[in-house]
């Protein structure tokens, strides 16, 4: 069976339940204790997240994306996890630039968005309509948003978004698998995070002429580009980068080239 195949079949049965196929687990790549050292603060009881995002929980998630960390030479392989453990840990980070261990070293301390601006409920978008009453805020190491995600990604994982969209926030192994789910999943002009981190994308010459090359700059862009990218010196999108130097530090993986989307046109 085709790789590509094999994935997309793994991924049909994990929206019915997910099995532990230790021959995908990134577990050989992440222990717990690189997994603790990376998220020091994360139970913190300053941290709202505090107990929520478990090493436990983020393995068993990454079970039903058995390309996830899995995909290329180990460099490869260890740069993708290092993008997105920074990418999540700038979405939820609680980190400020005197804090204890550096700015750096507070991923993951936010379940969900404190004060959103809106219920980001986009009702020009017929194909996924919002739930009366609900709010589409950002929850889950992604922080998710919108209802055009919220549908999408619970038909893909096995729950109702568009009605029951708390439930990012409530099962922090739902809400690894919404990251993961945004990660892996193409979302058309845009490719997917994980194909540009594994050397997988292959721009057009629309993309060419809006600076949009691989590396880890265009994954911002992917995820937030219309707030962040093509605008000089943002200190969001600094915060990603310096995580993601810390990480692939602690990976020991370079950083790959374009770590910057400053100078790329968004979506
Ligand atoms: C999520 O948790 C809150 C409080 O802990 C609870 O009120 C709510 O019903 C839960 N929602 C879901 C979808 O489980
Ligand atoms: C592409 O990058 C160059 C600098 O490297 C910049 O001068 C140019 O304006 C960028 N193009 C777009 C469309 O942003």
């Amino acid at each position: 069976m085709h790789i590509h195949n094999m994935a997309l079949f793994f991924l049909f049965w994990c929206s019915l339940f997910c099995f532990a196929v230790d021959a995908f687990s990134i577990s050989s790549l992440v222990s717990k204790e690189l997994y603790d050292s990376i998220f020091l603060h994360n139970d913190d009881t300053a941290c709202p997240a505090k107990n929520f995002y478990t090493y436990e929980s983020f393995i068993q998630a990454s079970r039903c994306f058995p390309l996830f960390g899995n995909t290329g030479n180990l460099a490869t392989r260890k740069r993708e996890i290092a993008a997105f453990l920074a990418q999540i840990s700038h979405e939820t980070t609680g980190g400020w630039p005197t804090a204890p261990d550096g700015p750096y070293a507070w991923g993951l301390c936010f379940k969900e968005e404190v004060s959103p601006q809106s219920d980001y409920c986009d009702s020009t978008n017929k194909q996924w309509p919002c739930y009366p009453g609900k709010s589409y805020k950002g929850r889950g190491p992604i922080q998710l948003s919108w209802n055009y995600n919220y549908g999408p990604a619970g038909k893909a994982l096995g729950f109702d978004g568009l009605k029951n969209p708390e439930i990012v926030s409530n099962s922090s192994l739902i809400a690894f698998k919404t990251a993961l789910w945004f990660w892996m999943t193409e979302q058309k002009p845009k490719p997917s995070c994980h194909s540009v981190m594994v050397g997988r994308y292959y721009p057009t010459k629309k993309d060419l002429v809006a600076n949009r090359t691989a590396g880890f700059g265009l994954v911002t862009n992917i995820i937030n580009g219309g707030l962040e990218c093509g605008i000089p010196t943002d200190g969001r999108v600094a915060d990603r980068i310096g995580y993601f130097q810390r990480y692939a530090s602690i990976f020991n993986v370079d950083t790959g080239p374009n770590l910057d989307c400053q100078y790329q046109k968004p979506y």
